[in-house]
Parts: structure tokens; C-alpha cells; sequence
């Protein structure tokens, strides 16, 4: 027999908040009279200690089995009133969210009875997903104490060095014959001038001497199988191959310069170098009798294709010092497009143009020097902007500091660690403000020049972040991943495999079952929840916790169940669409009210049924939201979301409904003014009523 729904639904005041707007009296009282609630209540503030015993009090009193709370942003709150559920017993998958501050309060507020209608409603489509809410587990998998370091450079090694005086047991695999990657190619570190081999001597001397680090050279990772706590890591070296076990990895892989054959007379002569070209010759102390040198920055960098390169400058400026003191008479021009220096690197500027009379030259952003050879020699040419003119160098030599793109191994790299890569060649961590140091796959990790170019210090300060974020669960032992998965209905499935491919982080296999058939299977413990897979299955055989198609088709109906034709159905994913949502709210972003947002994890969870449903009863629009590109918080879901939503269109078109009235927008979660014009616009190109 199945279990009487009791629902429970609180509706907060939030001080004037939401209650100097909204008549909050009004929509607890409407709330009373939805199906299967059996308790509302009004509180002032019911996300304070006392109103969360409240509610618990009430849990026990009314015997509720489920709870809607209609307050502020489950982006900040959620946690809280799910560990108040917790408490009271109650599975907290079994709480939904109502947002009727940022979706309503704060930014209908000169129309206080459409923000009273609009929060009933809100009210009444929490209340339809609540009837359907069933419990959820949170998966804990244990984590062991062995890490992969994938790149013996110094970054590397340091990151194994942090890891291994912890006491964790490190493999670092280096596909070279030795260790020390770029910095064995360096004469000097800047800005203190170090000597980079002695330097570079001590770091292997502590690596050699820690008994908990194993180093691998001529290694190259083959396979990565596996999740957090659980990699499989075939390692090939020379014939050899071996597996490694490991609960966390590291990619620390470097970077290198590109090529810049065709840019500055590069390839051309062989008087045309780069610099680390140059630093072959100053570590043989050997310029080849060259006594005019010119160094031309912003190689291929700074340009629409690449950002700055972030250390060519110091590079620059430390190699230019190294040819005075080697040649005091050399004569060393180094032409720039405005120079990037920061902290001490001022005074190692000062010192280059004073002690050592490096000229420097600054030019134009839109015209990189020519470099041409002429009877034997090299011509610069370079406008002078100080000048305002055109001047002519001759050299000996030319130094190009070009661009710097990640290692070569990062392309065959990021298919087997699931991670993304940016156009410049780099690993793309999980959020560049929030998780740097952190792909979007569990228990891998990133640091150094694999994120994007670094200079030595810079490099080893991310390797002892990296480890840091890596020991964290190798020192806890578990990790505890969100009950909100994917499930599949074997009786559905036809075993086709379309979800395994959609998969942005592998979480789904194909199984054989009896009869020889091919049933898909989640791995529930690397399942990230995002629902791409769900909305891609052709036959409706996946489901998602929390997040079922039946609880958003709810949700829809109960949006639509009057004037459907004044109404704009919204899926909004929960990452950067709802984060636009409430810096709209909080910037108190005045919009028309006809919009009704329903919350996925990602907009790859948009289901074509979804939308299907909204124009079948009747809607005035749909909008899809999520992340702006490439930003998606599950990596892939907003491109898959995208091209499923294009192919949607002429099948709408041929069921009768209008193409233009489905809307999409992807946003940055600061986007909110981007979000308030989306809604206007839809608002006014739909001709509906405000
Ligand atoms: Fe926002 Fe995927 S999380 S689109």
C-alpha cells in the first residue's frame, strides 16, 4: 500500500522581504488547500534556529512526509533546511524549494498582487513535484592513499612532494628519460636570477630521497579506468606495462612554445630564434658572436587566437641581462607591446634599462615587426610608438618570445582523464574562480603550466594547492557524492547505447544480460546527476533522481494550469541560469511576471517532452537557460541541450506550434541583467499582457 502523502509547506516573510511585498498570509492559505498538504504555516524568518525546530516540530506533529519551503534561493538555503530535515528524521530528497524572493518578491515589487499570484503559484508547482519526491541516498565511496602525478617537471615533483611527506604513496610518471621537465632547458630563474640547474638538482635530490615516491621515466599513461578512490592507471614503459591503483590523480604536464614558423621571419634563418632557443646558447655561453640582438615579444600571443602568455616579458627581460653579462658590449633591443610585470619584477625592469642598458622598444598591438635578412644580416623594422615612426634595427640574432600552448600529451591525455581543454591547449579546471586547481571529474586535479603558462614559483605554489585539494579525500578516506543520479528502467531499455556516448563522464555502460541483450548501467558513484543522458534516451528508459520527468512535467502542469497562454515556461539550470535568476533578484531587476522557472541541474536535463508539454497546454513560451559556453558545470550538458534543442524545432513546426515562440539564453551566473532582457524581450516579441 502506498504511503499517504503529507505535505508540509513553510512560507517565509524573510522580514519585509518577501513579506512587505507579497501577502504571505494570502499564499499560505492557498497553499492549505493544494492537494496533499496537510500543514502551511507563515514564519518571519525560517531559516533562523528557531523557526528550523519549528519546522521539525511540525514534521513530527503533522506526521508530514514531505516539505515545501517557500523563501529566498535554494542556491545558498537548501543545505540548510535539508539538514533540518535530517534531523527530523525525514529523508532530505524529500524537501523542495520555492524561490519566491528572487523570482518574485524582490523583482515584481511595484505589483504586489501579481507577485502574490505569481508566489501561489510558485507554491502550487512545489507542491506538485513534492507529491512525487521519494527518498535518495548520498553514495560515500571509500578513498585509499595513493596518488598519480602525470609530468615529472618541477611542478610535478613538488605536487609529489607535498603529497608524500603527508605519508600517501606517490607514482610520478614522466614520459621523458628524466626528470625536470622545462626548467632543464632554463639557465635562469627570474626574477632572482637562480640558477636553474642547481636548483632544479636539490628538488631531485628530495624527490630521490622520499621513500613514499616511485618515478617512472620513459612511462607513458596508456588507460585510466575507474573513479575517486577507484583508478585503474596502465602504465606503459618501453615493453613493460603495469597497472597502477590510485585514488587520486594529478595532472602537472607542462607546457611548450608553439611553433612560429612564418611569424618574424621564423624558419626562414636560422639567425631567427626563440627563446628558448636562446637559452641553448647562454647555457653554452656561446652566442656565436652575435652583438646585436633584438628580442620581439607577443609572438602569436595577444592576439584574437591567444591571450597573453603571462611570463614572455620576464623571460624576455632575464635572457636580454644574460647576453649583456656574457657580452657587456652586445647591444640588446627588446621590442614589446606594453610590458606585464608585476610585484619585484618592477625592479628587475629597472635594473635591465640602468645597470644594463637594454633598450626597449614599445610597438603597436596591430603591427608585429618585420624581420627581413639582407646581405647576410637581419633588418628589424618596428614603429616606434614613442617616436611615432618607423625605425630600422639591424641584428645579429632575433629572439622571438612566442606563445606557449599546453604539452602535446594533453590531446591524447583528456580523453582518458574525461576532461576538457581549452583552444589554447591547456586543461580547463572545473571553475576558474571557484575549483582552479580542480577538473570536473572527482579526485583529478591540475596545476602549473597545465592550466595555462607559468613561471617556476608560480608553478610549484598551484602543485602544493593541487595536492592539497588531492589529499583532502585521501585524508578523510571517502568521498560522498549527491543522491541525485541517474536510474535506468531495464524493462525500457533497448540497450541502443546513445547515453553512453552522451556520458560526459563515463558513468554509464553497457551490460550484458540474459539472452545476449544489452541493458545500460549506471555507476551510480561517478553519476554526476546532470540528466543529459535521461534527455537523450530515445526510448524514456533513464530517469533522474529528484529530477524525474514526471516531477517536471508537474511542475509544468501545475504552471499552466490557468492562463497558460500569459505564461513563459522557464527550465533553468540550478549553476549559472539560476545564479543570472538571483542576481536579478538581489539587483532587484524589476521583470515582467509572467515568467515560471522550473530548476534542473543542467540544462542537458531539458527533455524535448518538456517543452512539448508546455506548448501542448497551451503556453505563451519556452525558455531554456543554462550556462554560457564552454562553462557547463557537467562540461558537455548546455552544447548537447543546444543541438537538441535546434532539431526540436522543425518537429514543433510540424505539430502546429510556433519555432520562434521557444527561447534559449546561456548565461554567466553574473549575467542577471541578461536574464531581465531575455524575459522582457520574450514578453514583448510574444505580445503578452504584463
Ligand atoms: Fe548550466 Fe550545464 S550546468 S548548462
Amino acid at each position: 500500500m502506498s504511503e499517504e502523502i503529507r505535505i508540509g509547506v513553510f512560507v517565509c516573510d524573510c522580514g519585509t522581504n518577501i513579506g512587505g511585498v507579497i501577502n504571505v498570509p494570502e499564499v499560505v492559505e492557498y497553499a492549505k488547500t493544494l492537494d496533499g498538504v496537510v500543514f502551511a504555516d507563515e514564519g518571519k524568518w525560517i531559516c533562523s534556529v528557531d523557526y528550523l525546530n519549528k519546522i521539525k516540530e511540525s514534521i513530527a506533529q503533522h506526521k508530514l512526509n514531505r516539505v515545501v519551503v517557500a523563501c529566498c534561493t535554494p542556491r545558498t538555503h537548501e543545505p540548510i533546511f535539508k539538514s533540518a530535515l535530517k534531523e527530523a528524521g525525514l529523508n532530505p530528497y524529500l524537501l523542495e524549494f520555492v524561490s519566491i524572493r528572487e523570482q518574485s518578491s524582490w523583482v515584481h515589487r511595484s505589483d504586489p498582487a501579481a507577485a502574490t499570484e505569481k508566489a501561489k503559484e510558485l507554491v502550487r508547482m512545489g507542491v506538485a513535484k513534492a507529491r512525487l519526491l521519494e527518498p535518495a541516498e548520498e553514495i560515500r565511496l571509500p578513498v585509499g592513499k595513493e596518488a598519480l602525478v602525470i609530468g615529472g617537471g618541477v611542478t610535478g615533483m613538488s605536487a609529489a612532494l607535498a603529497l608524500a611527506g603527508q605519508g600517501f604513496k606517490v607514482w610520478i610518471v614522466e614520459r621523458s628519460d628524466k626528470v625536470g621537465g622545462l626548467l632543464n632547458k632554463l639557465t635562469r630563474i627570474a626574477p632572482l636570477d637562480i640558477d636553474a640547474e642547481s636548483f632544479l638538482q636539490g628538488i631531485i635530490e628530495r624527490v630521490k630521497a622520499e621513500p613514499n615516491i616511485e618515478v617512472l621515466l620513459n612511462a607513458e599513461v596508456e588507460s585510466i579506468e575507474g573513479y575517486v578512490g577507484f583508478f585503474k592507471v596502465k602504465v606503459k614503459q618501453g615493453e613493460n606495462a603495469r597497472e597502477l591503483s590510485v585514488s587520486t590523480i594529478i595532472a602537472a604536464t607542462g607546457m611548450n612554445e608553439i611553433d612560429p614558423t612564418g611569424l618574424c621571419g621564423y624558419g626562414k634563418s636560422p639567425k631567427v630564434i626563440t627563446q628558448l632557443q636562446l637559452e641553448e646558447k647562454l647555457k653554452r655561453g656561446d652566442l656565436g658572436g652575435a652583438k646585436k640582438v633584438v628580442m620581439i615579444n607577443c609572438v602569436g600571443s595577444r592576439n584574437e587566437q591567444r591571450g597573453c602568455c603571462n611570463i614572455g616579458c620576464l623571460t624576455s627581460i632575464k635572457n636580454a641581462k644574460h647576453i649583456k653579462e656574457l657580452d657587456p658590449q652586445a647591444e640588446v633591443f627588446i621590442l614589446h607591446r606594453g610590458l606585464n610585470l608585476k610585484g619585484m619584477d618592477e625592479v628587475y625592469l629597472k635594473d635591465a634599462m640602468e645597470k644594463y642598458r637594454i633598450k626597449f622598444i614599445k610597438y603597436p598591438d596591430d603591427r608585429l615587426p618585420e624581420v627581413s635578412e639582407e646581405k647576410g644580416g637581419l633588418t628589424v623594422k618596428v614603429f616606434d610608438l614613442l617616436l611615432g615612426e618607423e625605425v630600422k634595427l639591424s641584428a645579429d640574432l632575433v629572439v622571438l618570445t612566442v606563445a606557449l600552448q599546453g604539452d602535446e600529451s594533453v590531446e591524447r591525455l583528456k580523453g582518458l582523464l574525461k576532461v576538457s581543454v581549452n583552444p589554447e591547449g591547456f586543461y580547463q579546471e572545473a571553475h576558474i574562480k571557484l575549483r582552479p586547481l580542480d577538473f570536473s571529474t572527482d579526485g583529478v586535479y591540475l596545476c602549473g603550466a597545465a592550466r595555462s603558462p607559468k613561471g617556476v614559483r608560480e608553478s610549484m605554489e598551484e602543485a602544493m594547492g593541487a595536492a592539497m585539494r588531492a589529499s583532502i579525500p585521501m585524508a578523510r578516506g571517502y568521498v560522498e557524492s549527491e543522491g541525485i543520479v541517474a536510474v535506468v528502467d531495464e524493462e525500457r531499455c533497448v540497450g541502443c547505447g546513445l547515453c553512453t556516448k552522451v556520458c560526459a563522464y563515463s558513468a554509464i555502460r553497457l551490460k550484458e544480460v540474459e539472452g545476449g541483450k544489452r541493458k545500460a548501467e549506471v555507476i551510480k558513484a561517478i553519476c554526476k546527476g546532470c540528466g543529459t543522458c535521461a534527455a537523450e534516451c530515445p526510448k524514456d528508459a533513464i530517469n533522474i533522481i529528484h529530477y524525474t520527468d514526471q516531477q517536471i512535467l508537474a511542475q509544468v502542469e501545475a504552471a499552466l494550469a490557468d492562463k497558460p497562454s500569459e505564461k513563459i515556461i522557464a527550465f533553468c539550470c540550478h549553476w549559472c541560469a539560476l545564479g543570472a535568476v538571483d542576481v536579478a533578484g538581489v539587483s532587484r531587476f524589476e521583470y515582467p511576471p509572467n515568467i515560471r522557472i522550473i530548476r534542473v541541474m543542467c540544462s542537458g536535463r531539458v527533455d524535448t517532452r518538456f517543452v512539448e508539454r508546455a506548448f501542448e497546454l497551451g503556453a505563451a513560451g519556452v525558455l531554456v537557460a543554462g550556462c554560457e559556453f564552454p562553462t557547463c558545470h557537467y562540461i558537455s550538458g548546455n552544447y548537447k541541450c543546444k543541438e537538441r534543442i535546434e532539431k526540436l524545432r522543425p518537429k514543433l513546426a510540424q505539430k502546429g506550434y510556433d519555432p520562434e515562440k521557444l527561447w534559449t539564453v546561456w548565461l554567466s551566473a553574473a549575467d542577471g541583467p541578461k536574464f531581465v532582457a531575455t524575459v522582457k524581450n520574450m514578453v514583448e516579441k510574444l505580445g503578452l499582457r504584463r
